[in-house]
């Protein structure tokens, strides 16, 4: 059924997946007893630390426009969130009559007003401004009671909301300036070459990722492969780790870069990276794979490794890859990087980042019901892994030269700290963020001077998600760029100190992130889905779904053997392999309905007399035996109604939320009197009952799903119910039936 071959996983590959879902208490403690670093060296991490941030605290009116912006607008004002909003949610909106509705609902109740005056920045009053009459634009025009209704109104409702989604857009742009090199590769090369930036290296990053069509994919390529030429041709060094380089994204460079499509991705996506490797070896620059979402990373990593292989690029040290240190996998990478140097006879730049997707991360996890997190759900604990990763990197340099890609004053001094004397290694920073920082930290001797800036060069209609992230990473107030900018909080607070701060905790998990089984709290509990780019969660699938079905099935009217009607059947065979025979129907007589409609008047009433927790534990233990054969359930949906794997997955989720939410929604409304005004206004006190037989219809799009919701709601409420599935999946509901019986 997962007719994909997976990959064989031995040794570190095997282990670095296993370490997926890692305990985090456990994997924090493993980490913690490999970093290298007794006390004393970490009072020095603290104090070179401490006296950075000082320095650039000095220097701080000088700050940045888009820091004191971000500032303003952090992520914990709601003004800061509504910005937020607009900006993700436009990145989705293809046409200008929707993306103004949008804007007009986003920005009208928002406190604009109260951010005025509040910086000294002129970019945020002038933004603040800017938002707040917009803001009002919006509102005016919706006013029917305003005096300047005919005048301003008037206006408004002519122009208000294109202006509106102009200076929305302006705005960003404003911002995305901030963060961009240069529109085009020539502009941010001559942009980097202008004195102020001349002592800094460059990695140059085409802006454009997550491809959705082909043509987008191959645009992408284009640009990647012409600014590959044009860096080259910039540069007359011969040692290729101070040369400026480029970054690719993968998912730019394939519109379907997903496990479901491995054999595709493997055959299409590698020969586009290694043309891309190729000419950046002839150019003698690096090129550096940059880490995207967790789920793609071990499809990154075959990419990777095939590219690594060949041998039209074997004298070429410039192959490099960006991992990140917030996922729990980050340890294991290396050591299986490592094995990968020495095997291709390689030296590989490895650009150490923390990860820019945590956000994503955590919910997409929640949404689909993982057995936990790729991610750590503390910060302290990235910033730990950080250090950790940092050691093993330095430690193996002979595989790598090492990249340190942060904007943190305290994991600058720990990697100072822990590379010794040796200075084969470099700092990297993002365009528009650190300025100041790295100025200080070039200045001071006893830290390390060979820096590299990661430029984003490209236009405005590219830049919104890697904008999403910046505004992310400055926006949260957990971030070291939003804390150092605060002057409310002292020097020590601002460095922080992860080995301290770890020290002092309860709980090494986040006790407000639950794990995505938890995440309703007491209510309820999540459904557990199947990680479907998991390799090892997909081996264990297919031994479950291979061996769950026994064809074939039958199904049969419930009161069929009872009263002894000789039926005619017909076949249920498999939509992607027609000849393969599911299983056989017999379809139900009006006799046999006339029947089942009687019985369940006949049953009604004792029924309704079951108290309503017991009805609830019978849906709950339906919920959890659905749970225990959810490979089953999948495997009918897929051979009755032809649903692909990963809508197997989502349908038997949705019947088991299903269950246990109407178990939970009977318990609240059904367990208590309602108290309800009598026809002459007297109070009574009401106890929800049962109405009667029910009759539940279902479509065959959700054979599983809608076909259990509909009878769960009615029976948990105390009625009767006959089900009638659709006419092309009885199956599937015939073994939901027989589940719902069997769980009383
Ligand atoms: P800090 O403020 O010390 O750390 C912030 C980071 O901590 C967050 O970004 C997140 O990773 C982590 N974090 C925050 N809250 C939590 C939490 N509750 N639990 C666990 N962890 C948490 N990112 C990519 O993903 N792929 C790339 O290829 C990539 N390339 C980059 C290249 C360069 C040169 C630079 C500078 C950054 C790059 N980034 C990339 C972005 C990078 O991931 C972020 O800039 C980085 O995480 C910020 O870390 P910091 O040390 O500067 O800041
Ligand atoms: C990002 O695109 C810098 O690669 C990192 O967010």
């Amino acid at each position: 059924m997962l007719n994909e071959s997976l990959p064989q996983l031995a040794g570190s590959a095997r282990q670095m997946q296993q370490a997926w879902y890692a305990d985090e208490t456990e994997h924090v403690r493993m980490l913690q007893a490999q970093i290298p670093l007794d006390e004393q060296s970490q009072a020095k991490i603290r104090e070179v630390a401490a006296q950075v941030v000082s320095q650039v605290r000095a220097r701080a009116d000088e700050q940045g426009a888009l820091e004191a912006f971000m500032r303003e607008y952090d992520l914990s004002s709601e003004e800061g969130v509504v910005l937020m909003c607009l900006a993700e949610a436009l990145l989705r909106i293809p046409d200008d009559e929707t993306a103004e509705k949008l804007i007009a609902d986003k920005l009208a109740d928002a406190d604009w007003e109260s951010h005025l005056g509040k910086s000294s920045s002129l970019f945020v009053n002038a933004s603040t401004w800017g938002l707040m009459l917009t803001g009002r634009l919006v509102q005016l025009s919706q006013s029917t009671q305003n005096n300047f209704r005919s005048v301003i109104g008037k206006l408004a409702n002519r122009s208000g909301e294109p202006v509106v989604r102009l200076a929305v857009r302006q705005a960003m742009k404003i911002m995305g300036h901030q963060f961009v090199m240069g529109r085009t590769i020539k502009a941010a090369l001559e942009r980097s070459r202008k004195k102020a930036n001349q002592p800094y290296r460059y990695s140059f990053d085409m802006l454009g990722e997550a491809a959705l069509t082909e043509a987008d994919a191959q645009r992408y390529f284009e640009s990647y492969r012409d600014a590959i030429a044009a860096i080259g041709a910039s540069f007359d060094g011969d040692d290729i780790y101070s040369a400026p380089s480029i970054s690719v994204k993968l998912s730019a460079l394939h519109p379907r870069y997903e496990h479901a499509q491995r054999a595709r991705v493997l055959k299409e996506l590698t020969p586009k990276l290694l043309s891309l490797a190729e000419l950046a070896a002839g150019n003698n620059i690096a090129l550096t794979v940059d880490a995207e979402e967790a789920e793609r990373l071990m499809l990154s990593l075959e990419v990777f490794a095939e590219v690594a292989r060949a041998p039209s690029i074997q004298q070429w040290n410039g192959l490099g890859l960006a991992i990140q240190a917030y996922q729990k996998r980050c340890w294991y990478l290396i050591e299986w990087l490592a094995e990968l140097a020495g095997e291709s006879g390689r030296r590989f730049p490895v650009r150490l980042v923390k990860g820019a997707y945590w956000d994503t991360e955590i919910k997409l996890a929640q949404v689909e019901g993982w057995p936990g997190y790729p991610v750590f759900t503390r910060k302290v604990s990235t910033d730990l892994s950080y250090i950790a990763c940092a050691a093993k990197l330095l430690h193996h340099r002979q595989a790598f030269y090492p990249q340190f890609a942060t904007h943190n004053a305290h994991t600058i001094a720990a990697i100072r700290e822990l590379a010794g004397d040796r200075l084969d290694y470099e700092y990297q920073r993002l365009h528009g963020m650190g300025d100041d920082l790295y100025s200080q930290v070039r200045a001071q001797p006893e830290l390390h001077d060979a820096c590299r800036v990661y430029a984003p060069v490209g236009s405005h209609e590219d830049l919104l998600p890697y904008l999403v992230r910046r505004l992310l990473e400055n926006g949260a107030n957990t971030s070291f760029v939003n804390r150092i900018s605060d002057q409310n909080l002292d020097i020590d607070e601002v460095v922080g100190d992860p080995f301290t701060e770890l020290a002092g905790l309860d709980s090494i998990p986040h006790p407000q992130i639950s794990l995505p089984a938890g995440i309703y709290g007491d209510s309820r509990v999540n459904s557990d889905g199947v990680p479907l780019s998991h390799e090892l969660a997909l081996e264990e699938l297919q031994a479950e779904l291979s061996s769950s079905l026994e064809l074939p099935l039958e199904a049969m009217p419930q009161l069929a053997a009872k009263l002894k009607t000789n039926h005619s059947q017909h076949t249920v065979a498999d939509p992607a392999q027609p000849q393969k025979v599911v299983g056989y129907v017999a379809n139900a007589t009006s006799e046999e309905v006339a029947a089942a409609i009687d019985a369940a008047h006949q049953g009604f009433t004792e029924w309704d007399a079951v108290p309503v927790t017991e009805r609830a534990d019978i849906l709950r233990r339906a919920a959890d035996q659905l749970q225990q054969q959810q490979a089953h359930f999948m495997a009918l949906a897929t051979c009755e109604a032809g649903k692909t794997v990963s809508d197997a997955v989502a349908e038997v989720r949705e019947a088991i939320d299903f269950l246990r939410y109407y178990a939970q929604q009977a318990e609240r409304l059904f367990g208590q009197p309602e108290e309800m005004p009598g026809p002459t206004g007297e109070s009574n006190h009401l106890r929800l009952a049962g109405r009667g037989v029910f009759v539940c219809i279902s479509p065959w799009n959700f054979p599983l799903a809608i076909f259990a919701g509909q009878i769960a709601a009615a029976l948990v409420a105390g009625n009767t119910v006959l089900a009638k599935p659709a006419e092309q999946t009885p199956l599937i509901a015939t073994a939901m039936v027989r589940l719902l019986h069997e769980a009383g």
